[in-house]
């Protein structure tokens, strides 16, 4: 609950790892190695980049042993916590046995895996082809919406974030991500259906339908009127937590479908239970994709992805070759398989539901104190916060947002920030945080945010 102290730091919850004395290079030579053999593309948080050394469950250590609570989760990532010893031990034993093989011999691990995450899914949504990444995941699912339907349109949602492959840059949305080559061939953009800024707001109980009439506008009036597919998250992460409005996704569906296309869900951030209310974000709108793509949160930071899909658009793919030399591998997929146990065993979807409502709750409290902050919104522990100058006319409050986030640091807890404007701050923890650790991170905040 929240408590308003005086300016004394928040105290950490307790926590019984102290992390192994580090002996590696400092964060400034290895600041300096980046800038001389990375990419300068490659960005990193933090006017003074942080050096972490260590996980352990919600916890991260940097150089110096000090300990962080990790409220980004690796950016959505780490699901059931940092080095999980269930997941630990399924990747030592399998690393010890043969760390690869390639599907063009038979193993268990893939096989199984695939029924595993199979039998999770709803409907007809039975064959999965395992892959590296998200972007790999929604490039696939677009080669097989195209193969499946023989159309070539698509329409993916403003706003939207779905990988930075030259094709899954033409279905990402916002300018910010995009490069000046041809990378939207064939997709086009649907109004973002957000009840917040959007010109249908969160009282406007036919929100959903009237957002979803724009989809139905660019089959219309963009496309040939037969389309392969539409994509879009269940809520959109990249973008700063914006939750769908109830009844969009069937709304659109059913136009999407009536022109032919496929309804692909990318569960990259919803999945495994994180929205707390369902296992897959597109649970809570009511709907069965065709196709649904799976990375992040799969594996707990493992490079492992998915696409899942139907027997009778799987077969499309089949007309021609097509490999992946990585995908299935068998310790990414004893990976997988014990995230999975974990998740169920430890109860995490319903910790997301629980905690996720309790830090949701305690935020809108916050929400009371600071005007800063003007909208607190997601589900579960997928969470964001909206700061804006001024809530009549909404302006994004970027430069303030970046205080609160450094301050944050400073107090011990590391978070994400998102939104085109850079003005929302994003919660989405490793999914076996307490409610201990939410108190501490809204004391956190609001130390930060009366800081300003
Ligand atoms: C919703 C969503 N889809 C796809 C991707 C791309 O995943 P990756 O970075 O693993 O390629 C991301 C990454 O942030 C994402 O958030």
């Amino acid at each position: 609950m929240l408590r308003i102290r005086s300016r004394m730091q928040p105290s950490l919850p307790p926590c019984n790892y102290s992390a192994v004395p580090y002996q590696g290079p400092t964060a400034e030579e290895i600041l300096a190695l980046r800038q001389q053999h990375l990419s300068s593309a490659i960005f990193h948080y933090y006017r003074k980049p942080l050096l972490i050394v260590e996980g352990k469950a919600q916890w991260l250590f940097d150089e110096s042993g000090r300990r962080y609570l990790d409220g980004f989760g690796g950016i959505v990532t780490v699901s059931v916590g940092h080095c999980h010893p269930r997941v630990i031990a399924a990747a030592r034993v399998q690393n010890e046995t043969i760390q690869h093989s390639t599907t063009i011999y038979l193993h268990p691990n893939v096989a199984l895996y695939a029924r595993d995450l199979a039998a999770r899914m709803p409907g007809d949504l039975k064959v999965c082809y395992f892959v590296n990444s998200g972007s790999e995941a929604n490039d696939l699912a677009v080669l097989m919406a195209r193969a499946y339907t023989g159309n070539f349109d698509f329409i993916a949602l403003r706003n939207g974030y779905h990988g930075g492959t030259a094709a899954t840059m033409g279905l990402t949305s916002p300018h910010t991500w995009k490069f000046n080559v041809p990378q939207s061939f064939g997709v086009q953009h649907a109004q973002m259906p957000e009840t917040y800024r959007g010109p249908y707001g969160a009282d406007d109980p036919d929100a959903g339908q009237k957002y979803a009439g724009d989809v139905q506008s660019l089959v219309q009036f963009g496309s040939s009127g037969r389309i392969a597919g539409f994509i879009s998250e269940s809520i959109q992460g990249v973008g700063g937590a914006v939750v769908l409005p109830p009844g969009y996704l069937q709304h659109t569906y059913a136009h999407v479908r009536a022109a032919g296309g496929v309804c692909i869900a990318d569960e990259v951030q919803t999945g495994f239970g994180r929205t707390g209310t369902h296992f897959w974000g597109f649970g809570a709108q009511e709907v069965i994709p065709d196709i649904v793509t799976l990375a992040k949160g799969i594996g707990n930071g493992c490079p492992l992805a998915a696409v899942i899909t139907t027997p009778e658009i799987a077969r499309a793919l089949a007309t021609r070759l097509h490999f992946n030399t990585f995908g299935g591998n068998p310790v990414s997929t004893a990976m997988g398989r014990a995230v999975l146990q974990v998740i169920d065993e430890e109860g995490l979807q319903q910790n997301c539901a629980n905690v996720g409502a309790y830090l949701k709750a305690e935020l809108g409290t916050l929400a009371t104190r600071h005007s800063i902050i003007g909208q607190v919104r997601g589900q579960g522990l997928l969470l964001g916060v909206e700061l804006v100058k001024d809530r009549t006319t909404k302006q994004p409050a970027r430069e303030e947002c970046a205080v609160v986030f450094e301050r944050c640091r400073e107090l011990g807890l590391l978070i994400g920030k998102a939104g085109i404007a850079g003005n929302t701050l994003r919660i989405t923890p490793p999914m076996c945080v307490t409610r201990a650790d939410a108190d501490f991170m809204v004391a956190v905040l609001n130390q930060a945010l009366a800081s300003l």
